[in-house]
């Protein structure tokens, strides 16, 4: 079977980039940056980025696009048969993990634009939030049908194929995307105080830093660029040979941070506005559809037509950022089936789309019905994100960082990073070194903080 790539060299950027570009930009990043020095912990995120998102990056995009195979298919090859072969589908593996739960938050994204369409928020009373909250993700049926409808979306960009489904569908998402952040920023931006709003984000703050801060950075920083789950060896798969790795994964990082910082510009200002304390507006899911809502509403006039556009479009965008990634999350399960196993494309894809359903579902109903149903003091919905987030991830990191660094050939490295000697590349020494020592320790380091190592700084 013909091997599809993507068309151009923009659309493979902006696919990648839809890939990481994902709900941890808008719920984690700002917040993060916002309780833990504002510019400085920015200063931090950037120099990991450099340190060690980069170089992993790269070195996924060039096994991807040196052995143009799924990830599993492509650390066999470049592995030679030895168990670094494992890394690759442990990758898959991870992504497909995530992808079970990170479908029920793209869902909830969907049912929350739904109630701003319909200004539902009308006249709610600050408390009631939480309730509203709580009583959707418990409701026995509601998020499951918004979950299929999420995973079917999902479903019909990935049977249309690489370039008519995945790298159509970013050249539109992606622009609009970024559209919408800047309409919201700037909206938030020319509310009254927003200038305290701004400084609570930018101040740079040393004294809030300390080695954890670091460790949050790192790990956010792996997150935010979809690093270690085989999506960026997935989608690279798909470049041409002339496609410029550094400067693509250069792209691809710069894009990313961009979102996450004018993800800030739209929560802070608002915040500030209605006076509301931000380190006590919980993150992710809390701060995401409880804390946001109802600042949204006092911020530009409950019930308002400025608050119902506002909230619409905030919700539309979190709805459309999470979509892209869960596209690349699927789309390396079903390179994967498809290519292992000799399968259609529409056969694979149905395949990853049946498990993710049926997986989705029970972590969609641990909120509700199957609340009670728990492994290791975590219900299923936590069980699959920690053990996803906190030990595939940093472990796979790691493992793809020491295999690029000392088992990978070096002169193949630097022929692929250079297209064959096309383009210059003098940062290959540093590139190197980072990968044989800065990134493995420090990922190492993320690693044992996750399992608790480090509980005692805290
Ligand atoms: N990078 C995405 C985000 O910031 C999350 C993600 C992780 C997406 C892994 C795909 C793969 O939300």
């Amino acid at each position: 079977m013909e091997r599809e790539n993507f068309g151009s060299k923009i659309g493979a950027v902006l696919a990648a980039a839809g890939s990481a570009v994902g709900l941890g930009n808008v719920w984690r990043f700002p917040i993060e940056t916002g309780q833990n020095g504002g510019a400085a912990f920015i200063i931090i995120y950037v120099i990991c980025i450099l340190l060690l998102g980069l170089p992993i990056m790269i070195s996924e995009f060039l096994v991807g696009r040196y052995t143009h195979a799924n990830t599993a298919g492509a650390f066999r090859i470049v592995s030679n048969g030895s168990p670094w072969k494992w890394v690759g589908r442990m990758g898959i593996f991870t992504g497909w993990f995530i992808l079970c739960y990170y479908v029920v938050v793209g869902a909830w994204t969907m049912h929350y634009t739904f109630l701003s369409v319909t200004n539902a928020f009308h006249e709610v009373p600050a408390k009631e939030y939480g309730d509203i909250f709580d009583n959707f993700v418990a409701h026995p049926w509601l998020p499951t049908v918004w979950l299929f409808v999420f995973i079917g979306v999902i479903h019909y960009v990935i049977t249309r194929g690489v370039q008519s489904g995945i790298e159509k569908s970013a050249k539109l998402m992606m622009p609009t995307l970024f559209l919408i952040t800047i309409f919201l920023a700037v909206c938030s931006v020319s509310l009254p105080g927003a200038s305290k709003g701004l400084e609570f984000l930018l101040k740079p703050d040393w004294s809030k830093v300390d080695s954890t801060t670091v460790l949050d950075a790192m790990g956010q920083a792996f997150y935010s660029l979809s690093l270690a789950m085989g999506c960026l060896c997935t989608y690279a798969s798909y470049f041409d040979k002339k496609t410029p790795l550094a400067k693509s994964a250069v792209n691809v990082s710069i894009i990313d941070t961009l979102i996450a910082i004018m993800a800030g510009f739209i929560i802070f200002p608002s915040v500030f506005n209605i006076g509301m304390d931000p380190n006590e507006m919980g993150v992710g899911a809390g701060l995401t559809f409880v804390s946001l809502p109802n600042v949204f509403q006092q911020a530009l006039g409950n019930g308002s037509f400025l608050a119902v556009v506002f909230s619409s479009l905030f919700y539309f965008l979190l709805f459309v950022a999470a979509l892209t990634s869960a596209i690349s999350l699927h789309e390396v399960a079903t390179a994967y089936v498809t290519e292992e196993f000799d399968m259609t494309r529409k056969k694979g894809a149905a395949l990853v789309t049946a498990t993710v359903l049926i997986l989705g579902t029970m972590c969609s109903l641990s909120f509700g019905p199957l609340s009670g149903l728990t492994l290791f003091d975590r219900s299923i919905f936590s069980l699959f994100d920690d053990f996803s987030g906190r030990i595939l991830l940093p472990l796979g990191g790691m493992l793809i960082s020491i295999f690029a660094g000392w088992v990978l050939d070096r002169k193949l490295y630097r022929d692929e990073l250079s297209n064959q000697g096309d383009l210059k590349t003098p940062y290959f020494k540093m590139l190197v070194f980072s990968l044989r020592y800065i990134a493995p320790l420090a990922i190492g380091l993320v690693f044992l903080d996750q399992l608790g190592a480090f509980g005692f700084l805290k």
